[in-house]
């Protein structure tokens, strides 16, 4: 077996304080290996997002660690974060969260990681690329508010991809969406896992999308209940 990709040691995350705390994640223990596609399951408030925060550092547990590719995340600084970030995972959101006021093309060329050798023209080569890859290309002058849920979703999976991080967190990607939109961005993200080989973690409460996952995770009141491949 490969090195897991992402390990969840002994996670705890409490939320406030006293007798107001909430016990959001009790003990994770989680090994991922590279190129898998698991889905993470469970009722509304049993800890999904909040474990999917924690793996990509968006939060910090309150005891344990999170190692991607073996470095571990609550250990790099505020500083260095963003990068890590950057280069290790893409993170897609129930809200898509464009920005309104860049096109599709802007959206997705304003999250790449600068480097010396990063000409201007690579960096438009590399955006119009992942634009390609969720057929979006056409669309790449046009802003959020002239697009379809769907077709906002899939820029913003282009977006998550244009750095060529190996893990992909999704957190319900299609939630708003209608079931034909879904099922069509829910098709990209099985062919960046199957082509790209990229890992993929899928936070949902719709079983049915259990279905494309190789492994699933279900979630109870902060607790993994059940891992079955
Ligand atoms: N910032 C916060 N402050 C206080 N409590 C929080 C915070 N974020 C989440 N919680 C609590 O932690 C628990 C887990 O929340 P989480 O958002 O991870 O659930 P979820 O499984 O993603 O639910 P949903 O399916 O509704 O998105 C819930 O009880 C929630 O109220
Ligand atoms: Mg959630």
């Amino acid at each position: 077996m490969p090195n897991p990709i992402i390990q969840v040691q002994e996670v705890n995350k409490e939320y406030g304080r006293g007798k107001n705390t909430v016990a959001a994640l009790k003990d994770i223990n989680i090994e991922i290996q590279p190129g898998d596609f698991v889905a993470v399951l469970g009722p509304s408030g049993c800890g999904k997002s909040t474990l999917l925060h924690v793996m990509a550092g968006l939060e910090q547990p309150t005891t344990g660690r999170i190692l991607l590719d073996g470095v571990d995340v609550t250990l790099i600084t505020e500083r260095d974060l963003p990068k890590v970030r950057a280069q290790k995972i893409g993170f897609v959101f129930q809200a898509f969260l464009l920005i309104e006021d860049l096109t599709a093309f802007e959206n997705v060329e304003s999250v790449l990681w600068p480097s010396e050798e990063l000409t201007k023209q690579k960096q438009e080569e590399m955006a119009l690329e992942v634009l390609r890859e969720v057929d979006m290309l056409e669309r790449r002058d046009h802003f959020p508010r002239q697009m379809s849920g769907g077709e906002q979703q899939r820029v913003a999976i282009a977006r998550a991809l244009v750095n060529s991080p190996p893990i992909l967190f999704c957190d319900e990607p299609t939630g708003n969406l209608d079931s034909k939109s879904g099922e069509g961005v829910m098709k990209i993200i099985a062919k960046l896992n199957k082509e790209r080989k990229m890992t993929v973690v899928l936070v949902t409460h719709n079983e049915e999308l259990s279905r494309y996952a190789r492994r699933t995770l279900r979630m109870h009141d902060g607790d993994i209940k059940s891992d079955r491949s």
